[in-house]
């Protein structure tokens, strides 16, 4: 321990019991969390649009059609396959999405290379020829690979009171916003890619763990510790993170002995996430992350004689019965004695 650090210890130490003695009471949220996420940005030059076509308005929504994926397993098994182990599995089915009226809708082709000049303009991409026991050629829709599409279910505005008229859903105006819009990124291409029927989602640890960078920063002098845990949207994110509502990243900072067990009164917490009072009308707080941004869970305890790491977590809580949630990023260090 330097006389530096030491100063900068009992610096940061006195800041923060000044700034709030919430930060010394065990099993608390951290203070950011009466943070209100600020409004988004303007509108960057070059965002793309994800307003609804006419066609788009026309068909969601819509009532389901009444085939479910068996019918069409028999001869789309990739797509039935990935559907049934998918989130729109219980929600939406193949129909939902492709069939109005008896009338198949689809993509239609990938978007061809642009034609050199002088060659034939490409056929319009009308996707399958009527397939014995199959089904008439669907009709393609340049709107299947676009954020709109998704949109027409995933954004329901729907203004929520209190929380300073934020609407309910502002994912497609978070999307527009994002890095990952403006290099021509959609929701197809993080959560279908290739085509793929997949829709992962906050469920699956490896897209979560691309979504964020953790860095944990401790400094003690024998007795005192200090710190923080801060974590920073990435790229790789096409809105918010964590979207929507009931999604949360736990942040947690625990002092461990050497058999691993948590220290007491050493734990503190902090949650990224979207919080509405039970009636769903007022918003409690709201700590998500634009890519880019970042979230500090601060950190100053007493360090206990028994510690012998530090550890510093990041959990996806996908279901709040679940407070815990699975871990996804951790890191312990050292505390020099
Ligand atoms: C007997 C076989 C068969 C069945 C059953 C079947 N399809 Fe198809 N479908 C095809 C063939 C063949 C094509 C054309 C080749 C392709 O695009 O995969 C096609 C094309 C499509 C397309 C167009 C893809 C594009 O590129 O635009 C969609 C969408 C589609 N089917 C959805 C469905 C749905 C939904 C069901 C169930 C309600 C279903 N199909 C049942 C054989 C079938
Ligand atoms: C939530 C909406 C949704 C549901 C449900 C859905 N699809 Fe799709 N489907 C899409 C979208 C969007 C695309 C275009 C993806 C892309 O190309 O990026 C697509 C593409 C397709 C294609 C064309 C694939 C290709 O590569 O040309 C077929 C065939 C298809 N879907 C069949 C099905 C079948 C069968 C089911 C049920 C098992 C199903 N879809 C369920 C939205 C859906
Ligand atoms: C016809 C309505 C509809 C359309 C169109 C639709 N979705 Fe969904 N989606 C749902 C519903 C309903 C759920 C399940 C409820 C929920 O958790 O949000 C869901 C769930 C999901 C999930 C998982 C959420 C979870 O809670 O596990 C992802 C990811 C997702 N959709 C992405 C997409 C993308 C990307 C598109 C566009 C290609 C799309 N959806 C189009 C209705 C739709
Ligand atoms: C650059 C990649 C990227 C793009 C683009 C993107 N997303 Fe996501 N999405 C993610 C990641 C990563 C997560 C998981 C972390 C989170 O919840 O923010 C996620 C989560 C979600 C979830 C929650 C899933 C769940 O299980 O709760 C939904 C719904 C969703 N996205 C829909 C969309 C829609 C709709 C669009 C387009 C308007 C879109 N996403 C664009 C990367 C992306």
């Amino acid at each position: 321990m330097t006389r530096k650090h030491l100063a900068i210890v009992v610096i940061l130490g006195a800041a923060v019991l000044c700034g709030g003695r919430s930060i010394w009471r065990a099993n608390h949220p951290d203070p950011v969390e009466a943070a209100h996420a600020a409004a988004l940005p303007p509108l960057p030059a070059g965002a793309p649009s994800a307003e609804p076509s006419a066609w788009l308005a026309s068909f969601f929504p819509a009532p389901e059609g009444p085939a479910g994926a068996g019918h069409c397993a028999t001869c789309h098994a990739a797509e039935a396959a990935a559907w049934a182990a998918s989130a729109h599995a219980t929600t939406v089915s193949c129909a939902g999405c492709h069939v109005r009226e008896g009338s198949f809708h689809g993509p239609g082709a990938a978007p061809a290379e642009p034609a050199p000049a002088g060659d034939p303009a490409p056929m319009p991409a009308a996707s399958a020829p009527a397939s014995p026991g199959g089904h008439a050629p669907s009709t393609p829709h340049a709107e299947f690979r676009s954020a709109a599409f998704c949109a027409s279910c995933h954004d329901d505005g729907g203004a929520v009171t209190g929380g300073e008229g934020k609407p309910r859903s502002e994912l497609t105006a978070e999307w527009q916003r994002t890095p990952a819009a403006l290099r021509g990124d959609t929701c197809q291409s993080c959560h279908m890619p290739d085509g793929a029927h997949t829709w992962r989602g906050f469920g699956h640890v490896e897209l979560v763990r691309g979504a964020f960078t953790a860095r944990a920063k401790f400094i003690s002098d024998g007795q005192q510790m200090v710190g923080k845990l801060t974590v920073t949207a990435t790229e790789a994110v096409g809105h918010r993170l964590p979207s929507g509502i009931s999604r949360e990243l736990r942040l947690t900072i625990d002092q461990l002995d050497h058999a691993g067990l948590i220290l007491e009164g050493t734990h503190r917490e902090g949650v990224l996430g979207r919080r509405l009072d039970p009636t769903g009308t007022t918003e409690l707080f709201d700590t998500r992350l634009l890519p880019g941004e970042a979230h500090e869970l601060p950190y100053i305890a007493a360090l206990e004689a028994e510690c012998a790491v530090v550890r510093s977590r990041v959990s996806a809580v996908v279901d709040p019965s679940h407070p815990d949630g699975e871990v996804v990023w951790e890191d312990k260090v050292l505390i020099p004695g």
